[in-house]
């Protein structure tokens, strides 16, 4: 059975030009891979060579500077979201794209059982079911229940990363994108997240993944796509 992809890249580049020193930074280069309903891509290769600005192109918080990032959305039509209006970025993000990031800055006094059912508030589910499905995702990512109705601004690293995860698994996107999800987290816990991400894969969401740990590389991908450090200098403008 071939199963067709929800995502590709084609030729994916970024650079960062720094206008003030006349020096463009190169970061992804040429990069070409896809995502799948159901699978798990792994992204891997050195820090620097451009795994995150990958992620953040999809998403739209960095400007791909060429090549294509083919989407395809629940509708059915093929959208390339390098291009694609900010007003349809918007909405896929609150329906379809999730993205959980390195670092998430949570507002202070907002519960961590809201923060975590937001994306859901957003999508019109009802607040207790959006409640509901909150508390069992940080009961299954062992987050101390007493934790739930305080703010996350000042949780610890490994507690912060729970949150974070948690509102991103609850949310059940078609696509999401995660960002070194296990980074501070102790080997029980990353086994959790494990679980998880096997149980999306069942409810067939499509994912695209950054590791810090190889082994869970092992344990998850479907895909395995390496990027190489960009060449230092190719882009730039005097030497
Ligand atoms: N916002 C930014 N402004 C300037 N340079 C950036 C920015 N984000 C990333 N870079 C540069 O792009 C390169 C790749 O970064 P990144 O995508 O974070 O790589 P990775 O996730 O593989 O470590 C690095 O050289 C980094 O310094
Ligand atoms: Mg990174």
């Amino acid at each position: 059975m071939t199963v067709a992809p929800i995502l590709r890249l084609e030729n994916f580049c970024k650079n960062f030009a720094l206008h003030e020193q006349d020096k463009v930074i190169p970061s992804s280069a040429q990069v070409n891979l896809s995502v799948y309903p159901g699978r798990l891509t792994a992204l891997i290769g050195p820090t620097g060579s451009g795994k995150s600005s990958v992620l953040n192109g999809i998403y739209r918080t960095y400007l791909t500077s060429s090549g294509r990032i083919l989407y395809r959305c629940a509708a059915g039509e093929e959208i390339d979201l390098a291009r694609a209006d900010d007003h349809d970025i918007l909405a896929l993000r609150r329906s379809e794209i999730g993205f959980v990031t390195q670092f998430l800055h949570f507002l202070p006094r907002q519960k961590t059982e809201d923060v975590v059912a937001q994306p859901l508030y957003q999508q019109g589910v009802d607040k207790e079911e959006a409640r509901a499905r909150a508390r069992a995702t940080l009961e299954a990512l062992n987050l101390p229940r007493r934790l739930w109705s305080l703010s996350p601004t000042t949780f610890s690293g490994g507690e912060k990363q729970r949150v974070n995860l948690a509102r991103g698994l609850t949310a059940r996107p078609r696509l999401l994108l995660l960002d070194e999800p296990t980074a501070s987290l102790d080997p029980r816990t990353c086994q959790r997240v494990v679980a998880q991400i096997k149980s999306l894969k069942k409810a067939n969401i499509a994912m695209l993944a950054i590791f810090h740990q190889m082994d869970l590389v092992k344990q998850l991908a479907d895909e395995v796509v390496e990027l190489s450090p960009a060449a230092e200098g190719v882009m730039g403008g005097q030497p």
